[in-house]
């Protein structure tokens, strides 16, 4: 359950009555209880009118809101509204705002205009998120907290004089005196010694390439920077209502923050996501996402604290969700360990730069909308699912994420920039290449469940552990990995991994030295391919292609299972097998073709002995929660043909009250969900 205090699944939405007045807001709760709203989010953006000058406080409308929301049942994820500064602090206080890398103050007038590192914002959002916690600490709506809103999400690290004096400190926290972090940051190379502390800045716009390292520990310390003021308002919060759950909504495969980090420090996982409608993979990313959030909490509930109903408004160009979508997407949310759904927002803005992105309740006439409708059905299927509230997911493959190994792999001069871990949300031909998206797309489409695992986490609960490009390896991931092999895992791992040490230092003694002995083999050099190149691959079934990498590998023990085709390393391995203790090491020392990945990781899953919990027909997506002996099986079909899947043994439909044996039809977009006898 995420908060005590709604004991359902959890939907409703962001709702920021300040745009309106107040009679709209009996209409608001009328509308609410018709679809079922029982949390919502509130006062998210709120600090100018809690405070509108300094230290003027006004509470008034909000303990009016807070009340009539709990007359009506519906209970309040509060936020704190510190996540964009009202006018006044920039003028009291100009330091306060955000510089960039190339010294470009950003002003007020959008939102999140913060130094993280501001002494001024910080001791204003505490005091603000102080008051708030005082006053509705025992107000009988309040379920739980929201702190801030996307962390990082506009400006996620600054470059002015505070940051630097902040980054300093962080400096001096990690390395003690200034001998380690010369040697830590390689400063032998190009003169960049550094003799005092005061010398050292954030990698602000420079000739050329700036130090890796100090790249590195940069994103380190604007991560930390950030959870400062996360941790700041938890504890303020805690201190006033020591159960109440605290949490703060994430962005799904967010690079500027380490979310291992972060969700250690959470109570609930919150999560805020947008699949693009007119993108064929949405549902790939949005499987991918939910996986990492269900992760990130260690298989504990989240909530999907953010999505719209139809459409947003910051694409260049923002298509619908199709009838029907809004729903499944939801229902796949509720599948991967989701037990709350929520959306931005409840009633759609009539001025801002807001106002076209869909809402719950749309700008007119919402009973006569399929949004409208389409929402209240939601609300009836959820109110349907409480006996699934504690069941879990059950992976038995894990592909392995480390924030500081994306951030290293990422960053520039290195032997190609086109290896990238996540594409963007609006990078097509990124996702084929996204070394992520290659590795869990066959697993999502052979609906093998997936968790996602940090490299230093405890893996003996998988049978197969999926390794990609793993350039940054710390001396523990890679004692834990070879570990995992020795003691009988299976693991697959892709090029460029176990190259360089937490420092970003080239590891020596033969790539990927780590792993040479587990994979039993020895990489020469690397061969970045061109853009647009491609070599053939051999070995396996049919004919195939490969691009972006090839890794010139010499065997010590490992048996070559495909060779590169053409060119002056022809005829040498592409992808190999080699078994270590008890267990099997493969590699893939290239990017091979969509088919072949999705081969070959299929066949490596059935040989580990991971399977999908039903045999279904492409586009059908099949995940199971379990708890007990309660066991729920989401079927969601994402294809526009209506499909026939014959189910194992009897089940209950929880959203439609039938029996079902035998062979169950789902319509175009169509889902069910179904407690099986
Ligand atoms: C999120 C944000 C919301 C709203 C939404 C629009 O990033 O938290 O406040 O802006 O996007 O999609």
């Amino acid at each position: 359950m995420i908060t005590p205090k709604v004991p359902h699944v959890i939907y409703g939405g962001d709702y920021n009555p300040e745009q309106w007045p107040e009679p709209v807001w009996a209409e608001d709760v009328r509308l609410m209880r018709e679809a079922n709203v029982n949390l919502v989010s509130v006062g998210i953006f709120s600090w100018a009118k809690l405070e509108p000058q300094p230290d003027e406080y006004d509470f008034g409308w909000l303990d009016r809101l807070l009340d009539l929301l709990h007359e009506n049942g519906v209970m309040a994820n509060l936020a704190t509204a510190t996540a964009s500064p009202p006018p006044w602090l920039a003028r009291l206080h100009p330091e306060s705002l955000p510089v960039t890398k190339d010294g470009v103050v950003l002003h007020p007038g959008a939102r999140q205009h913060y130094c993280p590192s501001s002494a001024a914002y910080r001791e204003r959002a505490a005091g603000l998120v102080g008051r708030i916690a005082d006053r509705y600490r025992g107000h009988p709506a309040l379920a739980m907290w929201h702190v801030n809103n996307e962390y990082g999400c506009h400006v996620s690290e600054c470059y002015c004089d505070a940051s630097a004096a902040h980054f300093r400190r962080w400096l001096e926290d990690r390395y003690g005196d200034l001998e380690r972090l010369n040697e830590a940051w390689g400063t032998a190379f190009w003169s960049q010694r550094y003799g005092r502390w005061d010398e050292i800045l954030p990698p602000r716009s420079a000739p050329t390439f700036a130090n890796p390292t100090q790249q590195l520990d940069f994103r380190r310390f604007s991560s930390d920077a950030l959870l400062e003021l996360y941790e700041t308002e938890k504890g303020i919060l805690r201190g006033a209502t020591p159960e109440m759950p605290i949490t703060t909504n994430f962005m799904g495969f967010f690079k500027p923050l380490d979310y291992w980090k972060w969700a250690a420090r959470e109570d609930v996982v919150s999560d805020d996501s947008y699949p693009d409608p007119s993108d064929p993979d949405a549902p790939v990313r949005a499987a991918m996402q939910r996986d990492l959030m269900r992760s990130l909490g260690g298989g504990d509930p989240w909530v999907l604290m953010e999505q719209t109903t139809v459409r947003v408004n910051w694409r260049q160009r923002n298509a619908p969700k199709r009838p029907g979508m809004m729903r499944l997407w939801s229902l796949q949310a509720v599948a991967r360990g989701a037990e709350g759904v929520m959306f931005f927002q409840w009633r759609q803005s009539k001025a801002g730069a807001e106002k076209f992105h869909s809402a719950m309740v749309p700008h007119s006439e919402p009973e006569e909308s399929r949004s409208w409708q389409e929402v209240k059905r939601l609300g009836e299927d959820l109110r349907k699912l409480d006996g699934l509230l504690g069941a879990r997911g059950e992976a038995e493959v894990a592909i392995l994420l480390d924030w500081n190994n994306w951030w290293a792999l990422e960053l520039d001069a290195k032997p190609s920039t086109a290896v990238r871990m996540v594409a963007p949300s609006h990078s097509r031909a990124g996702f084929a290449r996204s070394v992520l998206h290659s590795c869990y797309k066959p697993l999502f489409e052979a609906n093998v469940p997936v968790d996602f695992a940090h490299p230093e986490a405890d893996l003996s609960p998988y049978k197969l552990v999926v390794v990609p490009n793993l350039y940054l390896v710390t001396d523990g991931a890679a004692d834990n990995l070879n570990r995992f092999v020795r003691d009988g895992g299976s693991l697959l791992m892709s090029f460029f991994s176990g190259v360089v040490d937490e420092n970003d230092h080239v590891r020596l003694g033969g790539y990927p030295a780590p792993f040479r002995e587990m994979l039993g083999l020895r990489i020469e050099d690397f061969v970045p391919m061109a853009e647009g190149e491609e070599n053939g691959i051999v070995g396996g079934e049919g004919s195939h292609t490969c691009d972006l990498w090839a890794d010139l590998i010499h065997p010590e023990g490992a048996e070559t299972l495909a060779s590169f085709a053409e060119g002056f390393y022809a005829g040498m391995p592409a992808v190999t097998r080699n078994t270590f203790g008890n267990g099997v090491a493969y590699y893939l020392g290239t990017h091979p073709d969509a088919r072949y990945t999705k081969a070959f990781l299929q066949g490596v899953c059935a040989e580990a002995g991971a399977q999908a919990p039903l045999r279904v027909s492409s586009g059908v997506e099949v995940v199971r929660r379990r708890a007990g002996d309660v066991s729920i099986l989401f079927v969601l079909n994402h294809g526009e043909e209506a499909v026939d899947v014959e189910l194992e043994g009897p089940a209950l439909d929880l959203l439609t009250g039938a029996e079902r044996v035998g062979t169950l039809r789902l319509e175009p977009l169509g889902a069910a969900v179904l407690r099986e006898q």
